[in-house]
Order: structure tokens, then sequence, then C-alpha cells
């Protein structure tokens, strides 16, 4: 903690749930870097870092300080160098893992220990040991030390979702009488839906004591391919932070997408009345920098960032799409900060689109050298995945692209 920070540790009371502004919580450095193929040393940790910062994100989860010397290392290297956005180092409800984050982020501007402690049965039974009295004492005690060693806390109920509800209302209840200022309702094993979250944001928001001075918070995982969708389940329900990673990384299947929930708010922020402070041109150069510091590539097909969410093929959507763009993208590609709608040209594709990047290439074609041109274009567009613009060169010179 920063003694001199100005920032003003009422910032999430108030009427947090009605205003328009969802905190992104970004968790790639934590829950992300958990998963299998996406460990990232401290280098490519601090460069994403940075790379989140200018992105915008609220709240940037450096990593669980307690887990390694060198997890340590990360979170205070990073905690240090944050100038906008809030530093957070994830804790067990045990002593040691609270110090331990609260001296790793004594550097940081404004710092967030981020306390968990499962309150399901089956992890009350089978992973804790621990009654209902002792998980509830638990939080408590770990938060009323936490608040004395950093700027805020936010206390997480891990697999809140297959949580009995009046229990994790009575949890949070005595978490925000302890000090915590965020709630966080993880799906930790993916397993609810869009409605189940929904009901269960809104009960809490009814139910909490002092729900209106708090920050409710969901945690979505994708086992059963609904993290964004819940996420966004939430926010309807007034939670006013999401936690996400870049590209969705995260165990398991993953974490909800962070660009996807990003762009659902901004491009159906009417419907959902928030919006977040995300730079959105800065998408899809931090998922690149994600595959290439993880080297894991992004899936061609995946929503806003992957290389196919502004591309088109077939001709009946590459004829409407010169006439109107708006016809088959509900965004424009520079606003996520990919380059340019791609149509490409395969087997699927028309005339249209050949003729207009014909034309791009210097090369007019008139009406009767067009159908012998589209023939052996379809030829060896059946050979081909993609006809590129050499193929083109050569089709339109008449020369064998195939040579
Ligand atoms: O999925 C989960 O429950 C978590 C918590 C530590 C917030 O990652
Ligand atoms: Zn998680």
């Amino acid at each position: 903690m920063n003694p001199t920070s100005t920032a003003n540790p009422t910032d999430h009371g108030g009427e947090a749930a009605a205003e328009p502004h969802v905190r992104i919580f970004d968790t790639t450095l934590r829950d992300g870097e958990q998963a299998p193929g996406f460990s990232m040393d401290r280098r490519a940790k601090l460069r994403m870092a940075q790379t989140l910062e200018a992105l915008g994100v609220d709240v940037l989860e450096a990593g669980f300080p307690q887990a390694s010397p060198d997890d340590f290392a990360a979170v205070a290297e990073i905690a240090g160098t944050l100038t906008t956005s809030t530093a957070c180092g994830l804790a067990r409800c045990v002593p040691g893992d609270i110090e331990t984050t609260a001296r790793a982020l004594e550097k940081a501007r404004r710092a967030r220990i981020h306390l968990f402690l499962s309150t399901s049965p089956l992890h009350r039974e089978h992973k804790l040991n621990m009654s209902k009295q002792q998980v509830l004492d638990t939080a408590v005690a770990s938060i009323e030390r936490a608040v004395q060693l950093c700027d805020e806390v936010e206390f997480s109920a891990e697999d809140a979702t297959r949580t009995e509800r009046e229990f994790l209302a009575e949890v949070f209840g005595a978490a925000a009488a302890a000090g915590a200022t965020t709630l966080n309702a993880p799906d930790t094993v993916g397993y609810a839906t869009p409605m189940e979250i929904a009901e269960l944001f809104a009960y809490l928001r009814a139910n909490v004591r002092g729900a209106d001075r708090l920050v409710f918070s969901s945690h979505c995982h994708d086992d059963l391919g609904l993290a964004v969708a819940n996420s966004l389940a939430a926010i309807g329900a007034g939670a006013r932070q999401v936690e996400c990673t870049v590209n969705g990384i995260g165990e398991r299947a993953g974490n909800a997408a962070l660009e996807e929930i990003v762009m659902a708010l901004k491009v159906r922020g009417a419907y959902y009345g928030a919006d977040t402070r995300i730079d959105t041109r800065r998408l899809v150069p931090a998922s690149r920098l994600l595959a290439q510091v993880t080297g894991q590539p992004v899936p061609r097909n995946k929503a806003i960032v992957g290389e196919n969410a502004f591309a088109h093929e077939s001709g009946i959507h590459q004829h409407g799409m010169l006439k109107h763009r708006g016809t088959y993208e509900i965004m424009r590609p520079e606003d996520v900060g990919m380059a340019e709608t791609r149509l490409v040209l395969g087997k699927h594709s028309g005339r249209h689109a050949l003729r207009q990047r014909l034309a791009a290439l210097g090369h007019a074609v008139d009406e009767a050298a067009m159908d012998a041109l589209f023939a052996r274009f379809k030829a060896l567009a059946d050979r081909k995945r993609e006809v590129t613009d050499e193929d083109l060169e050569a089709l339109a010179l008449g020369q064998d692209p195939d040579a």
C-alpha cells in the first residue's frame, strides 16, 4: 500500500450497482496463467501487465504471491509499475498468505488483497473439513486482518454458485461488515446457466446487508461454454465488476473472455445500460501479445480477436458486404484494433468479390474476359483453401498460378 495514495477509498460506495461503469478485473496473469500451457516468465508477465494497464483494466490481478518466490517477485514488480490500474494479489484465508500478499503489494499506488474461501457444501465437507460457522469466522478474521494491510479488500466465496444462497448472503454480509468492499460470487466450475446467475445476483443485491455500498462481482468459468453469457447475465442483474482474461485463458476450459464481454457491452450497451473503460482498439494487440508470450495461438474463429472475426469468404456475404458492411458485420474491425475487413477469396466466393480484388490489384477485367477468368479462379479455389493476391496476379496475366 502506498500511504500517499489519493484515490478515494469510498469509490466503490453509493449506488454502485446502478451506475453504468462495469469494472474490468483482469486475471490473465493469475487464473489465466494457472492453466496448463499458459505459464509466463517474469518478463512476459511484466509486458502483459503494461499492455493490460494501457488497455484500461480497472483491477489487475498480478498473481498469487504465496504460490512461489517467482510469483511473489512478479506481483511485487508489477505492483510497483502500475500507475492507473489497482494492483491485486490473491490470498487464501490464512495469515501467512495475507502477510505475504501485503508485502508483495507494498509498492503499489493502490493495493487490493483478494481473499478467497470456499462456501459450498461440497467444498466445506470434502476440501476444507469446516462447518458453516468455521467458514464464516475464518473469512471474517482474514478480512479484518487484510483491511489493515492494503487499500481495499475483495472477498470471493469460492464455488459460490453451488452454495446455499441464504448462507452465501450471510457470509457476504459478514464479509462486508468486516471491511470487504467487493464481493465476488465465482462460478468456479462453470456449472451455472445465465438465468440462474441473474437470479443469484438479484438475490444477493436484495439480501446482503449493506448491498448498496458494495460492488458485486462475477467470475465465470467456461466448462459449459457459458462464461461470457453468465458474466453478462450477472451485469444485467447488477454486478459491477467482472473477472475475466484475455483470450479467455484459464483453468480447464478457461475464464470469461475479456474482449468478448467488453465488446458485448460496447455493441449492446444500450440494452445493458452499462459500459467499461477499456480502450477497445487495443484488444487485438493484447490478444496477439498473449499468444506470442505463451506460444498458444488464437483460434481463427475466436470471437472479436480471431483471424476470421472480420473475414468473409462466401459469395453471398461478400456481395452484401460490398454493398453495405452492416449486412454481415456488427462492429468495425478498427474498433477492436484489427487492420481491416478481409474478403477472402476461396471456392465459396463470387464474381463481385473477385472483380473488386482484381481492380484493387490494378486489373480491370471486362465482362467477356471475366467468364473465363472466373472459371479458372473457381478451378484453382477448388484445389486451394485460399486464393492469394499472387495467384490472382497470375490468373489476370493468363499465367498458371501453380507453375
Ligand atoms: O474460480 C475461482 O473460484 C477462483 C477464485 C480464486 C476467485 O479463481
Ligand atoms: Zn477462477
